[in-house]
């Protein structure tokens, strides 16, 4: 593909481990000179520029930090901010920016407009009723098969879908929803779905609105604890790519899920260019989308990245020129692994500020990564700043040697009440 900008400044929204691994793609691009990044975090200071000052959801600011900074490319990772309009601003003031659009980032900031989408286009997914009001939520739920899920409509950092086993656990969560509003107004509506059974599987995909290009699968482990106990978190870890993804069912996928999904966003006049993460699951009856997301997945992106062969900035550029199709996507034959080292007490209650030793252990380490997630800088050097502190992803020839290497590389960092599952990739023995 013809490159047209040479010594590419750009700009990437967002503060999380996704971010730093979307900043070591674009760092290896011999076209980007150079690297902004907002808000930012102490790891992505090393490939480039943080701007701490600014948030994700200061649109304006963004922008005018990205104009007065002559940024060529602005790549937004959150979904916040894609969910808000950050890129149809950018847009408008004359930038080139990579993420969906408002309508477009529809498909992750409504779970009604999505579960909507999917049974008007036929694309398979769990069955569902949407509720306004909490008296005809609760009226379904009492002739409902159990398990049932239910979900708040809009964004609650992840943390919106319950999973019910009891007619007194639905009720408490649509009150909890739709009543006490503990995900705010992103509990105006809600979903109701049949419960599915499998194993769960996420693939990323880059998207030109018309051409849909799928990476290598991953699987995420959402609870805190080990054996999928405890709280749901961000995610505690992932690898890549997951050994129940066979051949057989990602020629399906492509079929009935990926392909139809982009053709029923354009029938619907939506152009979605960015990534779209389909959430899958893996049932008896087939492949069925659990959620979509519009963006790159965490940790997933911490897993799919490292193995890219692609400069991603050619992939980004075809994907807003419309050219997807002229682009064969390369990944490396091998896996990945990665353990995300939290804070003890996370996702609830847990301290920041501790200093974080052993970081120059990975300066020079092929085939290892540490990626940072709630880390800033301080006069003590660099400290936890958040729940999730660091995904440390190490790849191999195949998914135990990269769980064996992402194990070992995780006692070379240290800080005080540092947590981690120990089961990160228990699943690929059972392959
Ligand atoms: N790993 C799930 C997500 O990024 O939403």
């Amino acid at each position: 593909m013809e490159s047209r900008t040479e010594e590419m400044t750009v700009l990437i929204v967002g503060s999380g481990g996704r971010e730093h691994a979307i900043a070591a793609s674009v760092k290896k691009s011999p076209r980007v000179s150079k690297i902004y990044c907002i808000p930012g975090n102490a790891g992505i200071a090393e490939l480039g520029e943080i701007v701490p000052d600014i948030k994700a959801m200061e649109f304006d600011r963004i922008t005018e930090f990205a104009k007065s900074h002559e940024v060529d490319l602005v790549i937004v990772g959150p979904d916040d901010p894609l969910v808000g309009g950050l890129v149809d601003e950018l847009e408008a003031a004359g930038l080139k920016a990579f993420g969906p659009r408002r309508n477009a980032a529809m498909l992750e900031g409504s779970k009604a407009f999505s579960k909507d989408l999917m049974k008007k286009y036929h694309i398979p997914t769990a069955e569902y009723e949407v509720f306004t009001d909490a008296a005809s939520a609760l009226k379904y739920l009492e002739s409902a098969s159990l398990p049932i899920v239910l979900k708040a409509d809009g964004l609650a950092l992840g943390k919106g879908v319950l999973i019910c086993n009891t007619l007194d656990e639905a009720r408490n969560g649509v009150k909890t929803i739709m009543l006490d509003k503990k995900f705010g107004t992103a509990g105006n509506r809600m979903v109701i779905e049949s419960f599915l059974k499998g194993r769960e599987v996420s693939v990323l995909s880059f998207c030109d609105g018309k051409t849909i290009k799928p990476m290598p699968s991953a699987q995420d482990h959402k609870r805190a604890g080990d054996g999928d106990t405890g709280l749901n978190t961000g995610g505690m870890g992932a690898f890549s790519p997951s050994p129940f993804y066979t051949k057989k069912i990602a020629d399906e996928c492509k079929k009935l899920i990926f392909q139809p999904t982009v053709d029923a966003l354009r029938a619907e006049g939506i152009d979605f260019k960015g990534i779209i993460f389909f959430g899958l699951i893996l049932t008896e009856d087939g492949p069925k989308v659990l959620e979509y997301n519009a963006r790159f997945g965490d940790p997933e992106a911490q897993v799919v990245l490292p193995r890219m062969k692609n400069d991603i900035i050619e992939v980004i550029e075809a994907c807003l020129d419309g050219k997807l199709h002229k682009v064969k996507l390369e990944f490396e034959d091998n896996a990945a692994v990665c353990v995300v080292l939290a804070s003890e007490g996370y996702p609830v209650k847990y301290s920041k500020g501790y200093p974080i030793t052993g970081l120059e252990a990975f300066n020079g380490r092929d085939g290892y990564y540490c990626f940072h997630a709630g880390t800033k800088k301080s006069p003590k050097g660099i400290i936890t700043d958040g729940g999730r502190v660091l995904g440390v992803t190490a790849k191999g020839p195949d998914l135990r040697q990269a769980r064996a290497n992402a194990y070992e590389a995780i006692q070379w960092v240290d800080f005080q009440n540092k947590y981690y599952r120990k089961d990160i990739g228990k699943a690929i023995d059972e392959a």
